[in-house]
């Protein structure tokens, strides 16, 4: 089906990355282009029209523009909400960038307007489908590691600036980069949270977290802890996964392999040993589970795993569009991540575990 993209807000992500998809991905879509554009700076529109397209300079003449069906909100994060239930309620489908909003209610808002209009709202989580996140994914699901207890991720996203650098404009790693770890480890465990603790830190960024780390522990008692920061992080894994038949490990962002040690053989074993009470020592027979561990070095049975959230993402936000698809970013997995956050900052501040 056709579908003509607008954008609000036209550089890093709008005029960058949403622009290219929308412009070269004919296997996303076989009618997809980008029409319009309205950002609040002049260089922005000016290189909109430089591109062919059309450049407005007020919200409600590109919401007017009825060849336009899915718009784009790639504003800084405080500007979300409010445009995106405009958009909605001008008839339009939303792509919003992450993070979704300010807080859960405003998600709420920008859910329950999406059900009011009948249109669809798309939240873009788009880093759930790195390579390096995929591998982990595929070697729990194919039963590699067995229950998993804990994983650690971690990732260095450079210093806070521009707007990041301002808490009312929703700056900070943690909704620059926390909110992409936190959606990966939602997804992934697809189990209620327990609880969130959290400590969020300001170094070097004037006003804004810059270091922080949140330990969310879900119903099943398995904890996830994530942490991002904006300057060095000493020498560290992207992710090590601890689960009951063994450990993996990912050694950056956007690897397509990983490390596996894990057991592939295990059994209980039962032996005389000596132990020791007040008489001195004496034979006691102890057990232990002896395992044969094998180091495996993903992916040795798992498909390629291109880094391309166009063909994961992008191609299911159109299918759902053109009916033929579910969301594969949930309202529901969108909200728990808001609520993350949300705990996050409460934790962080009161230095409480905080309930669910
Ligand atoms: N999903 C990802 O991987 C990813 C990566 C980077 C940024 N983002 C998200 O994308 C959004 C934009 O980030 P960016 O890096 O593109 O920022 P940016 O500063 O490069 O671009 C934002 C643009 O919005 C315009 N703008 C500001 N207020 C506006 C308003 N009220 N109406 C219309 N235009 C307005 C600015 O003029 C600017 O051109 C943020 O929410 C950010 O978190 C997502």
């Amino acid at each position: 089906m056709k579908h003509r993209i607008g954008y609000i807000g036209y550089a890093g992500m709008g005029g960058g990355y949403h622009y290219e998809v929308a412009k070269d991905r004919a296997d996303v879509c076989d009618d997809l282009a980008p029409l319009a554009v309205y950002d609040v700076r002049q260089c922005q529109r000016d290189l909109a029209v430089e591109r062919g397209l059309i450049a407005y300079d007020n919200l409600e003449d590109l919401l007017a523009n009825d060849e336009i069906d899915t718009v784009v909100v790639a504003t800084p994060n405080q500007f979300h909400c409010e445009l995106t239930c405009k958009a909605l309620r001008a008839g339009k489908h939303v792509i919003c960038e992450k993070p979704a909003a300010m807080s859960p209610a405003e998600l709420q808002t920008m859910i329950d307007t999406a059900n009011e209009t009948g249109k669809l709202l798309f939240i873009h989580q788009n880093r759930r489908f790195d390579s390096d996140f995929m591998l982990v994914k595929h070697a729990i699901e194919t039963g590699r590691l067995g229950k998993v207890y804990n994983i650690e991720s971690k990732f260095c996203g450079g210093l806070m600036s521009g707007w990041r650098s301002f808490k009312d404009h929703g700056g900070g790693i943690f909704y620059d980069w926390g909110v992409h770890l936190i959606d990966q480890m939602v997804y992934l465990f697809n189990e209620p949270v327990k609880s969130v603790y959290a400590d969020l830190r300001c170094e070097k960024s004037g006003e804004v977290d810059d270091r922080s780390t949140v330990e969310i522990t879900f119903a099943s008692g398995a904890k996830a802890r994530v942490t991002v920061c904006g300057s060095f992080l000493a020498p560290y894994n992207r992710f090590e996964v601890y689960g009951e038949k063994g450990v993996m490990w990912v050694d950056d962002i956007y690897a397509e392999s990983g490390t596996l040690r894990a057991s592939t053989k295990s059994e209980w074993k039962s032996n005389m040993t000596t132990a020791y009470n007040e008489n001195g020592p004496y034979e006691r027979e102890e057990r232990h589970l002896e395992e044969d561990l094998s180091r495996v070095t993903l992916p040795d049975d798992m498909p390629t795993l291109p880094q391309d959230w166009a063909k994961y993402l992008y191609k299911n936000i159109f299918d759902t569009i053109d009916g033929n698809a579910e969301m594969i970013v949930t309202h529901e997995q969108a909200m728990t991540v808001l609520r993350i956050i949300d705990a996050a900052f409460k934790s962080s501040e009161t230095g409480k575990i905080i309930e669910f």
